[in-house]
Parts: C-alpha cells; sequence; structure tokens
C-alpha cells in the first residue's frame, strides 16, 4: 500500500516524502510543479535510496487524478498541493480560491470514488487571525483576512463537513506555524521562485549575497523589542508531525486538528541575530513599515500534539539556522 503525496515535490512535501520512505512507506508523488521542480525529487530519492514514484499532474484534471488513484494502491493521502503567497492570493484571489478549493474538491471526489478515507492537510496557522492572546489553542476562534487563509479555513470546514456527511473518514488538519530550516544534508530545502516573502529565505538571500538587505517589517509592535514573534519549526520536526498523524489515522479516531509549533517564539532581530551567531554572518538590516496583514505575536501551544500524538519539535532556532543556511550556501541558486 502507498501514500498518495500532493505537492510532494514542493518544499514541505519533499521533505515529508523522506520521513516517509525512512518509515517504510511506499510513496507517489502528484505535483503540477508551479512551484517545484522535480530535481527535488530526484534528491529524495538520493537522501534514502528509495524509488518514489511522480506523476506530474494537476489537482483540476479529475481524470488526471484518477487515472492515478486507478493504477496506484493508494491507502491514504498527504495533501501538500495549493498556493501559498499571501500577497499574491490578494491579487489573484480568484486563482487562489480555484486551485486550492477546486483542487481539494477533485482529490475528495476521486478518493470517494476509490474509497480511500484517510487524509492529512496542510492547513496553517493563519486560520487564528489574530489571536487575543498567546499561547494559540486549536478551540481559539478562527478567521481570515486574505484569501489564502480563506482558502484554508473554507477546506478545513469542508473536510469537517465530508466527515459529518459520511462514515469512514479519518481526517488530520494541521495547523503549522512558520516552518523552515531545511533537510541536513543540504540536498533538499526552500526554493523561492521569485523575491522571498517569508523571513527565512530571505534572510538566507542576503546571507548569500542575492539580496543586500534585510527590510524588518515594523519596529513598534507590542513585544520586548518591538518586532513581530513567530513560532518557527524545523521543517523536519514538521515531516516526522505528518507521520504521527498518519499513524493516528490508523486509530479511526475521525476528524483530528493539530498545530504543529514548537510552543516558542522568536522576534525577527532575535532571529537575525541567531542567523548571524550560527553562521558567523552578519545580516544588514533596517527598519522598514509595518507589513499589512501582519500581527505582532503568534505561537502555538503544541500540547495536543505532544499527548495526542507523542509529536514534539526537536530542533531548535540554531539548527533552524544552520540546515537553512547548508542548503542555501550548497545551492545559492535553488534546484536550478
Ligand atoms: P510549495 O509551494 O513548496 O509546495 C506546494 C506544491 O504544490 C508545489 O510543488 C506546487 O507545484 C504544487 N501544486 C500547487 N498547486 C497544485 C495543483 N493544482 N496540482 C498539483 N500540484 C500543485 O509550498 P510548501 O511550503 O511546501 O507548502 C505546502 C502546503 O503547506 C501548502 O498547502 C501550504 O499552503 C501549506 N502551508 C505552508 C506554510 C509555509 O510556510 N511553507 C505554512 C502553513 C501552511
Ligand atoms: C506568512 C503569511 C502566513 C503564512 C506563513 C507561512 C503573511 C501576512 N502571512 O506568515 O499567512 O501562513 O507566512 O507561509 O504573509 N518579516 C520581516 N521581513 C521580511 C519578511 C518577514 O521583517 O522580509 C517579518 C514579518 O513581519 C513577521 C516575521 O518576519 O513578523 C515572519 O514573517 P514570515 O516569514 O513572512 O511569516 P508570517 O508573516 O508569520
Amino acid at each position: 500500500m502507498a501514500i498518495l503525496v500532493t505537492g510532494g515535490a514542493g518544499y514541505i512535501g519533499s521533505h515529508t516524502c523522506v520521513e516517509l520512505l525512512d518509515a517504510g512507506y511506499e510513496v507517489i508523488v502528484v505535483d503540477n510543479l508551479s512551484n517545484s521542480k522535480e530535481e527535488s525529487l530526484k534528491r529524495v530519492r538520493e537522501i534514502t535510496g528509495k524509488p518514489v514514484k511522480f506523476y506530474k499532474a494537476d489537482l483540476l484534471d479529475r481524470q488526471a487524478v484518477n487515472e492515478i488513484f486507478k493504477n496506484e494502491p493508494i491507502e491514504a493521502v498527504m495533501h501538500f498541493a495549493g498556493l501559498k503567497a499571501v500577497a499574491e492570493s490578494v491579487s489573484m484571489p480568484l486563482r487562489y480560491y480555484h486551485n486550492n478549493i477546486t483542487g481539494t474538491l477533485t482529490l475528495l471526489y476521486v478518493m470517494q470514488l476509490h474509497n480511500v478515507k484517510k487524509i492529512v492537510f496542510s492547513s496553517s496557522a493563519t486560520v487564528y487571525g489574530n489571536p487575543h492572546t498567546v499561547p494559540i489553542t486549536e478551540d481559539f476562534p478562527l478567521s481570515a483576512v486574505n484569501p489564502y487563509g480563506q482558502s484554508k479555513l473554507i477546506i478545513e470546514r469542508i473536510l469537517s463537513d465530508l466527515y459529518n456527511s459520511e462514515p469512514g473518514w479519518n481526517i488530520a488538519i494541521l495547523r503549522y506555524f512558520n516552518p523552515t530550516g531545511a533537510h541536513p544534508s543540504g540536498r533538499i530545502g526552500e526554493d523561492p521562485n521569485r523575491i522571498p516573502n517569508n523571513l527565512f529565505p530571505y534572510i538566507t538571500q542576503v546571507a548569500v549575497g542575492k539580496l543586500k538587505v534585510l527590510n524588518v517589517y515594523g519596529s513598534d509592535y507590542d513585544t520586548p523589542d518591538g518586532t513581530g514573534i513567530r513560532d518557527y519549526i524545523h521543517v523536519v520536526d514538521l515531516a516526522a508531525g505528518h507521520i504521527k498523524a498518519l499513524q493516528k489515522l490508523n486509530e479511526n479516531p475521525g476528524i483530528v486538528v493539530y498545530n504543529l509549533g514548537t510552543g516558542r517564539g522568536y522576534s525577527v532581530l532575535e532571529v537575525v541575530n541567531t542567523f548571524s551567531k550560527v553562521t558567523g554572518i552578519n545580516i544588514p538590516f533596517r527598519f522598514a513599515e509595518r507589513r499589512p496583514g501582519d500581527i505582532a505575536t503568534s505561537f502555538a501551544d503544541p500540547s495536543k500534539a505532544k499527548n495526542e500524538l507523542g509529536w514534539t519539535a526537536k530542533y531548535g532556532l540554531d539548527e533552524m539556522c544552520a540546515d537553512a543556511w547548508r542548503w542555501q550556501q550548497n545551492n545559492p541558486d535553488g534546484y536550478k
């Protein structure tokens, strides 16, 4: 039996493929390569010494997805495929809603047709909007301020309605905090297409000389040093959380939701300083206006995942910096 990994050529998907293969699962990837390269899967094979079957297909293409389910003994799905750039989602809402929501609906229809009823879904801490307090637990109120976040909320709702309508589904919704870092081998990592939106890839591109200076968005937040605080989580820890969630689905839990974070927040300046300490590279920065839609502080209460999945993050900020830097240094132009 095999696990279908949608979006498996992407950043988090490729790291999860490694963990799945290391844990002895057979892995099938479907990806349209809209935000990734097939090279990532070659490297997954190289790291693990195991095969990965790859289908280049779009989740919007129902026939193509159906063919995969006809050909392969799929037992469960890990659903990473989606568009994820917040600012782009504001300028192209239809593209984001169509890709993320219709893509998921198509996948769920085909799963239903083939009686495959186990799915792990990539949600985001963005569904908590601006939380009234921290740490954030899974029962906090949900809201979204941009089409990307809305698409995650809507998919969570679709999954819940599907579960309520039809017996037999087992669904794990994983709300990631801020995934970062790379595989310690330095062979796979995050490979943004354009100028990075997120803090870590921006810092590593400054460090490697591709970008000149980091803009620190906001210096007047209600935080100890005035810069935004986030719960950064090493992508290898995140991937390990998916294996635990998959194992949980075998216990017939119904629909379950978990925060995947470390439970510890760091400010932008703490990240910059830690990166410099770990790598010995100074990161020039300047303070800029707050980025629209940003919040002051977000970090998880990860105790539900600890208690119910037996999962906790092992890596700290030092490892995230060291591994992100190793990947960037060894692959200054990503997979190109
Ligand atoms: P990514 O862009 O690296 O990976 C997503 C993959 O999905 C890409 O390889 C892309 O080519 C593929 N894809 C997109 N639309 C597709 C479609 N219609 N059909 C087939 N393939 C398609 O992103 P990532 O960082 O690995 O994120 C994976 C998932 O986790 C996404 O759903 C994202 O929204 C979610 N997430 C990411 C973060 C983060 O910070 N990276 C945080 C929270 C949640
Ligand atoms: C962003 C998205 C969020 C998404 C998450 C993971 C926004 C508003 N939010 O979260 O929906 O789920 O990525 O993909 O885009 N920062 C800088 N300079 C930079 C980049 C970031 O100072 O060049 C700061 C930000 O203001 C923030 C922190 O660094 O305080 C982290 O930013 P980022 O990595 O983009 O993650 P989030 O904003 O938490």
